[in-house]
């Protein structure tokens, strides 16, 4: 199975799962470190059912919420139907729908561990943003959870703080850090009794 034909499998339900696998203060810690300003334009990348989108319409913000698959998106749809400062664009990584230059925020929350390349998937991104603007992406750290490729099509056990510090600067960012959100991805496996308990990294970058 793909990850595109997962998430459009599990989208129904995907909600009630991120709330199990990780909570809200994820997104609390990636937006403070935004510095937002109302007005301005971000994109969501891998935006799913809009977790990091509905907070940064609530802060006033105009959303471009981008994603490979049409049913995660269309479940977005629903619950966020009372927002028009949302643009919904189904696309992948590697040549995301958003001209050059054209975004002030790029989000990307529980994404970047399902792309085939993580380092083309961020020069991609800092492609679309505003010289002077900010990446914010919260994920996994490194684990050795297995399970999580075969149930959840996960492609990457997390990565290392160094590499996305490394892939951040290479692809042209500056001003990078790297730091722990203080909170954990926890997830039971569907097919035997491994747990488990993944630290979240916040990693931002100015370009
Ligand atoms: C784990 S979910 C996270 C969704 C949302 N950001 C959240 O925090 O709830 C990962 C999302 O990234 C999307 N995704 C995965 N690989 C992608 C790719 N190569 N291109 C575009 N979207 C992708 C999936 O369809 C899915 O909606």
């Amino acid at each position: 199975m793909t990850s595109k034909e997962y998430f459009n499998q599990v989208a129904h339900q995907w909600e009630k799962m991120r709330a199990n696998f990780f909570s809200d203060s994820v997104r609390e810690k990636a937006l403070s470190i935004a510095e937002l300003h109302r007005g301005k334009i971000a994109a969501d990348i891998g935006a799913g059912t809009g977790f990091i989108t509905e907070g940064l319409v609530r802060k006033g913000l105009h959303v471009i919420a981008v994603d490979q698959s049409e049913a995660m998106l269309a479940e977005m749809k629903k619950k966020l139907a009372h927002y028009d400062a949302i643009d919904y664009r189904i696309g992948e990584a590697e040549s995301l729908p958003v001209s050059d230059e054209a975004v002030d925020y790029v989000f990307a929350n529980m994404y970047l561990h399902h792309v085939e390349s993580p380092l083309k998937a961020i020069k991609e991104i800092v492609r679309i943003l505003k010289p002077g603007s900010k990446l914010v992406i919260t994920d996994l750290d490194e684990h050795p959870f297995e399970f999580l490729k075969d149930e959840h099509q996960d492609r990457w056990l997390g990565f290392k703080s160094e590499d996305i510090r490394k892939w951040f600067i290479e692809a042209g960012l500056k001003e990078v850090i790297v730091d722990g959100v203080g909170k954990n991805c926890c997830a039971q496996s569907g097919h035997g009794d491994e747990y488990a308990n993944i630290s979240i990294f916040v990693a931002s970058g100015e370009k």
